[in-house]
């Protein structure tokens, strides 16, 4: 079994995040949420990896390497392109030859790994296997409708109408009859070759496409409350560990992480929450459910249930909540007259301020 993984893409729903940086790379609690599939791939016991790159290749190399620290040999696939899944399946050909393979979509988030589905598709026999999931908003996925015994009737992707609310899961396990089908399909109205159109083919020619139905699953809809979401169930689950330096004055409770280098001086901390290396809490309170990156600074001020990205600076500030901060970013108090709210944002940001 080998792993195609997809990172490529222009990740419009996330900016602007994503405007300086790969969707794939965008951390939750502190890791790139791409290093969480390789991670579960290697706990599957894949280790083939292939990975397909667009415009953020050079970022994506950066991050993972030859794959070796994640117990992987990756071997990069470059996309001229964004023309879809399916596309990404027809130029990965060489790499894949006749093993059948998981395919995981970088931005992608499922708890509790892939093991079972991994073993499942091994023994199933099964022409293809995909995940379900109940979702709110189904427009914004390929969608399945099922049948009374549980069997696919029908796939769409992004319907206007759709006729369940059951949207299909960025992980997908295919032997190598797929190739077959992503040469047949033909690009859809937004101009891709959709990995949905090709799972229909084979259902339509009497392949047999497995589903299972999964809970715990989570991608970028653009929505903050998505992000902050994924944070907090990984959160939950980190165990307590203190590498910086806490002095007497601070209180620490639950599930704290403080990461190598940092320092926290006479401040609160509530876990669940990570606090990134060599960053610096004085005279603060850290709520619930934050995750604060590597290399920031947060004084005289409250924070909870927010990201904050790496570099960026806090201050005198009380109290930002649900919120999602990005790189080198100053979030500071205005002193004297005019009692204004003085603000330099970029492009696709939103601000909220309670007045
Ligand atoms: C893609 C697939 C869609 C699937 C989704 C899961 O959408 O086309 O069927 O539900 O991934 O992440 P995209 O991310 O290209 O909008």
């Amino acid at each position: 079994m080998k792993a195609l993984v997809l990172a490529g893409g222009k990740g419009t729903r996330l900016r602007p995040l994503t405007h300086t940086s790969a969707k794939q790379l965008v951390p939750v609690a502190n890791k790139p949420v791409l290093f969480y599939g390789l991670e579960a791939l290697r706990d599957a016991g894949v280790t083939e990896v292939g990975i397909v790159v667009g415009d953020t290749a050079q970022e994506v190399r950066d991050a993972v390497g030859d794959g070796s620290s994640f117990g992987l040999e990756v071997t990069y696939i470059p996309q001229d392109a964004p023309l879809g899944l399916a596309h990404c399946v027809l130029i990965a050909r060489r790499f894949l030859g006749d093993d059948p393979f998981v395919m995981y979509l970088g931005d992608n988030f499922l708890v509790g790994g892939i093991r079972d589905l991994v073993d499942s598709f091994r023994d199933g026999g099964h022409d293809a296997q995909i995940l379900l999931t109940k979702v709110a908003e189904p427009q914004f996925y390929g969608v399945a409708e099922l049948g009374p015994d549980g069997q696919i009737v029908g796939l769409a992707e992004k319907p206007e109408r759709p006729r369940s609310d059951l949207a299909i899961v960025g992980v997908y396990i295919f032997s190598p009859v797929i190739h077959e089908a992503v040469r047949a399909i033909t690009p859809s109205a937004r101009g891709e070759l959709e990995i949905t159109d090709a799972i229909s083919w084979l259902i339509q020619r009497g392949y047999h496409v497995h589903s299972h139905l999964v809970s715990g699953y989570w991608k970028d809809t653009g929505r903050l409350q998505d992000m902050l979401e994924c944070n907090r169930i990984v959160l939950e689950q980190v165990e307590p560990e203190i590498n910086g330096t806490v002095d007497g004055l601070s209180e620490i409770t639950g599930r704290v992480v403080v990461e190598r280098g940092a320092v926290v001086e006479n401040s609160v901390l509530r876990g669940p929450i990570v606090v990134g290396a060599n960053s610096k809490i004085v005279s603060s309170y850290v709520g619930p459910f934050t995750s604060i990156g590597p290399g920031c600074v947060v004084t005289n001020a409250e924070i909870e249930y927010s990201i904050v990205l790496d570099g960026s600076t806090v201050v005198g500030v009380s109290r930002i909540g649900h919120s999602l901060i990005g790189r080198n970013v100053e979030v500071t108090s205005a002193e004297g007259a005019p009692n204004t709210h003085e603000l330099m944002v970029g492009d696709h940001s939103k601000i909220k301020v309670r007045v």
